[in-house]
């Protein structure tokens, strides 16, 4: 049994006194929750440190946004692997598509940002998916296996413990417009079946593969009631500590129930 991930990509959002005070109360209520499900909170990076004596001694586990694939050096305004976990962050989000299309990181990137991790021991959510014109082209799953092919190249089933995978189509982010159920599921699927052929079955079993793009709380329940999708990554409803606390809620009772 895979255990699902709620995950909140804060992006770049927030202040300081927004940050303690969403983590304090967060804490405080799941501590009186019993929880199904596993929680990653990926604030901006300045606020990393403190969000890691925030969460000390909790199972809500802390996430950068972005890293860069060098352990040290003169990279100007670069954050590595080994620094984040010497604050005791222990993972990071890789490949998002804000930071493909703005920063204009490729798969060859992405590939040495997730070797990079793994080699450190942390672990990554690694983020693919379409555009919309791809999409509407009927390229989805040509895009969806080229980015898992060029991003895992070179990576061996072994590390698979430490990676996890958000499937978000760019048209679904910060839009409003969520993939149906269904749609999310097909590639989803896809993904798993695709990770079978590539490693083995009991790897694709194993991994957990997150939906992102525009979930809240009317949404999550049916998102994650399919059988691929295993949580969801979680941009603008995650940033007020009530809708985030009201999603955990939902997805605490899908999953106690399944
Ligand atoms: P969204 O963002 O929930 O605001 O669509 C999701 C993401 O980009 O991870």
């Amino acid at each position: 049994m895979r255990r699902h991930i709620i995950a909140a990509n804060w992006k770049m959002n927030k202040t300081l006194a927004n940050v303690r005070e969403f983590l304090i109360k967060f804490v405080k209520w799941k501590n009186n929750t019993e929880m199904q499900v596993d929680i990653i909170i990926c604030p901006p990076s300045i606020y990393l440190m403190e969000a890691s004596t925030l969460l000390y001694n909790t199972d809500v586990k802390l996430s950068a946004q972005n890293i860069y694939f060098e352990n040290a050096g003169a990279f100007t305004g670069e954050i590595s692997a080994p620094m984040l976990k010497s604050i005791g962050c222990y993972y990071s989000i890789i490949g998002h598509s804000e930071r493909r299309a703005y920063f204009h990181e490729t798969d060859a990137d992405v590939n040495k940002k997730l070797k990079a991790l793994l080699e450190n021991g942390m672990n990554a959510i690694l983020c693919l998916g379409e555009t919309l014109h791809q999409r509407e082209n009927g390229e989805t799953k040509n895009v969806v296996q080229a980015q898992l092919s060029a991003d895992l190249y070179g990576i061996e089933s072994r590390f698979f413990d430490n990676i996890i995978i958000a499937y978000e189509p760019i048209w679904a982010i910060g839009t409003g417009k969520t993939a149906t159920p269904e749609d999310a599921e097909d590639v989803q699927k896809f993904i798993r079946q695709w990770i079978a052929n590539k490693y083995n079955q009991t790897v694709a079993n194993n991994l957990r593969i997150l939906y992102g793009g525009s979930i809240n709380h009317n949404n999550i329940a049916e998102l994650i009631s399919q059988p691929d999708i295993d949580g969801g990554l979680i941009g603008g409803a995650s940033l007020d500590k009530n809708s985030f606390i009201k999603i955990v809620e939902i997805a605490n009772r899908i999953i106690g129930g399944k």
